[in-house]
């Protein structure tokens, strides 16, 4: 299974890349159609850090569809949507794709959407999320996919920063035991946006149609149904293909900007390399169109390689048992799948033996791949003995689309070690960084940086916001893009990522702002002040804990303060925010400048050992938060 063979190839590869980063992308530019095949591979003097195929021109969607059908795939599946929630299971060849994308983009253009426009796409895992984002390539619009667990503010602070022209959205998404009802959130959305779309369209699903507002909402299936069918519309590479709006370190989210021709290139180069896959295969990945990883694995990669995906709406336990990730597998012939190691955790709480897992033929599963939030060696190791396949973490961002570390299948795999994201993915030079922003030794923690220029498909700059992403990520270390990631690189290459130096927390491999959380806390009107701190959970890896100090002569009970700050996150950032736990504290632990010791408090609520730190206000108030908190992490 793993040869040093392998090592060599993939040694081999990361050295040709090195020598020669230009030539290698220039060789890995030829797996797609270009309307114009680039000339220049990349150029220093433009954008933040520069940019990828700065002439040439393409349109995404057709290298994902229209070149397919044209090469005889017409009659392969595209995407399979597998739907436990509704009990449906569903296939779109490519043929059938490409009939719908072109006629809901032709549906689009008549609305007035044309080239650079955004569109913001609110859908759950239904296989026309996938249709419109590719529908919005099609015509060179710009789409941003807002993830269905979001609350309306969150939604309408997207709105307000894409200024869409149009919105794509379905009438309700599906959560076990209930039925979000999609359109009023999307209504209370535009209300608080300063920015209105001109159109609307609703796919109304059967479990809640929504009502249409007269001369702005219209029904998708008509809409579509009546449309002309549009062409692929050329775009210049450089030119933005989609908006990712992803947490920051404080309640602003930042737009992730992905580029037409540097995605298409690298994710089509990922595929073989990293997962395996080659065109006519099946590859799984359970993750959501509204994050990044369903972008890439779900959407982009697979179609853009003549692959087929599985779409699933469903959860990993209890739709309807912990072995449904396994029956995908074995019912679609899936090849490589993909998902969270929480989604594994909660599989293992469920089927600790894999008795589920045995009841199905995973004779065609190469390797699962986890990624989303950092794997720990148990659920690695648990997860490989039960399907006796290679379990491939690997490491990445919203910010680069695509794998910064890996083990690669088509280079041949190096022996895994559970708990490292593997090493460098060709295109990335990885190093652990001290503050000072030097190499650090092999074996030495520090912040994960990247040599610039990030390769193709990882971000160009945020969305119109050119200063924010040099403060974002390229100031504290010049000739580096920051990760955020605090870690180590070994010995021999591997790359562990340990934790983030920034507010941000990852919660059920679901990214989020701790930042964002406490301006939530402070609106309160009774709360002094707060802190946010993500707290170690067996489940999702971390769960949000609010610590507050209520201003003097507040009267009200504190449990029903908390009771409303609960539903406050909740209102205001979404269920996804997993906020449930909200205490009163007398007083916070600072330093004499006034800054709140939030590692410190994390480590007391962790049942970590801690050093006082030296530029404590008040030490005392560390042993009133040991009484409150000591090891209420689970
Ligand atoms: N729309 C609306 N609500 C959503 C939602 C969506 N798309 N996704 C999640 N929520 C809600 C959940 O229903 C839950 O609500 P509740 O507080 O009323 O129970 C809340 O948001 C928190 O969700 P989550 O943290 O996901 O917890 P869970 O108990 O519902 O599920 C897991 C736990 C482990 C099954 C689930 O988190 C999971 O599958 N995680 C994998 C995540 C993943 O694939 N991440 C992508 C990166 S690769
Ligand atoms: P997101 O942008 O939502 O993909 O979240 C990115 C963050 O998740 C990273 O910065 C890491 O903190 C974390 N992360 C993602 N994948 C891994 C991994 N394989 N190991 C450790 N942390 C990870």
């Amino acid at each position: 299974m793993h040869s040093s063979a392998g090592t060599s190839r993939y040694d081999a590869t990361y050295a040709a890349w090195q020598a020669d980063p230009e030539g290698y992308w220039a060789e890995a530019a030829r797996r797609i159609d270009w309307d114009r095949a680039p000339e220049r591979i990349f150029d220093a003097s433009s954008g933040p850090y520069g940019r990828w195929f700065p002439d040439a021109r393409l349109n995404t969607c057709h290298n994902a569809v229209d070149r397919h059908v044209a090469a005889g795939r017409g009659g392969q599946p595209a995407i399979i949507w597998d739907s436990p929630m509704t009990g449906r299971c569903e296939t779109l060849t490519y043929a059938a794709l490409l009939g719908r994308v072109s006629k809901l983009a032709g549906a689009l253009r008549a609305r007035g959407v044309a080239a650079g426009d955004r569109v913001v796409i609110y859908m759950p895992m239904v296989p026309d999320a996938a249709v419109a984002m590719l529908a919005c390539a099609r015509l060179g619009a710009v789409h941003s996919v807002v993830f269905g667990g979001f609350a309306a503010a969150e939604l309408a602070a997207r709105i307000a920063d894409a200024r869409p022209k149009a919105i794509l959205a379905a009438s309700c998404g599906l959560e076990p035991g209930r039925v979000i009802a999609y359109k009023p959130l999307l209504d209370a959305a535009i209300a608080l946006s300063p920015h209105k779309p001109d159109a609307v369209l609703v796919l109304q699903r059967e479990q809640a149609p929504a009502g249409l507002v007269a001369g702005r909402d219209e029904d998708w299936a008509e809409a579509e149904a009546a449309a002309e069918p549009a062409e692929c519309v050329s775009v210049a590479a450089t030119d933005p293909l989609y908006i990712l709006y992803t947490s920051g370190t404080t309640g602003k989210p930042k737009g992730v900007v992905r580029d037409n021709g540097g995605h298409a290139v690298a994710l089509r180069n990922s595929m073989a390399m990293l997962y395996g896959v080659e065109p006519g295969e099946v590859m799984f990945t359970a993750s959501d169109v509204g994050w990044v990883v369903g972008h890439s694995y779900i959407v982009y990669a697979p179609l853009l390689t003549g692959a087929t995906t599985v779409l699933f709406e469903g959860k990993p336990v209890g739709t309807p048992d912990a072995g449904t990730f396994w029956r995908v597998c074995a019912r679609h012939g899936v090849k490589a799948m993909f998902t969270a190691p929480t989604a594994i955790r909660a599989i293992k709480r469920e089927d600790p033996e894999g008795r589920l897992l045995a009841h199905h033929d995973l004779s065609r599963l190469e390797a699962l791949f986890l990624a989303g939030e950092r794997c720990d060696p148990p659920t690695a190791e648990w997860c490989a003995a039960m399907l006796r396949k290679p379990v491939i973490d690997h490491w990445w961002q919203t910010e680069t689309g695509w794998a910064i570390t890996g083990n690669f299948r088509g280079l041949g795999l190096f022996p895994p070690r559970f708990g490292s994201g593997g090493k460098p993915s060709p295109g990335y030079d990885v190093a652990a960084l001290d503050e000072a922003g030097h190499r650090l030794p092999r074996g030495q923690s520090g912040t994960l940086a990247v040599k610039l220029p990030l390769p193709p498909g990882c971000l160009p700059t945020l969305w119109q916001a050119d200063d924010r992403f040099r403060e974002s990520y390229l100031e504290a270390f010049p000739g580096w893009y920051n990760t955020s990631d605090a870690g180590v690189v070994d010995e021999a290459g591997y790359v562990s990522v340990m934790s983030r130096t920034d507010d941000i927390i990852n919660v059920a491999g679901h990214r989020l702002s701790t930042g964002a959380m406490e301006e939530v806390l402070a609106s309160h009107p009774d709360v002094a002040e707060c802190a946010v701190v993500g707290i170690r959970d067996s489940l999702k890896g971390q769960v949000p804990l609010g610590l507050v100090v209520l201003k003097a002569g507040v009267a009200k009970a504190e449990e029903a303060v908390c009771r409303e700050l609960v539903g406050l996150v909740r209102d205001r950032i979404g269920p996804v925010a997993a906020f449930k736990d909200a205490r009163v504290v007398p007083r916070l632990p600072k330093t004499r400048s006034g800054k709140i010791l939030r590692a410190t408090l994390r480590k007391i609520a962790d049942g970590e050992d801690y050093v006082v730190p030296p530029t404590i206000d008040d030490a005392t108030i560390l042993g009133d938060m040991e009484g409150a908190l000591r090891g209420i992490a689970r």
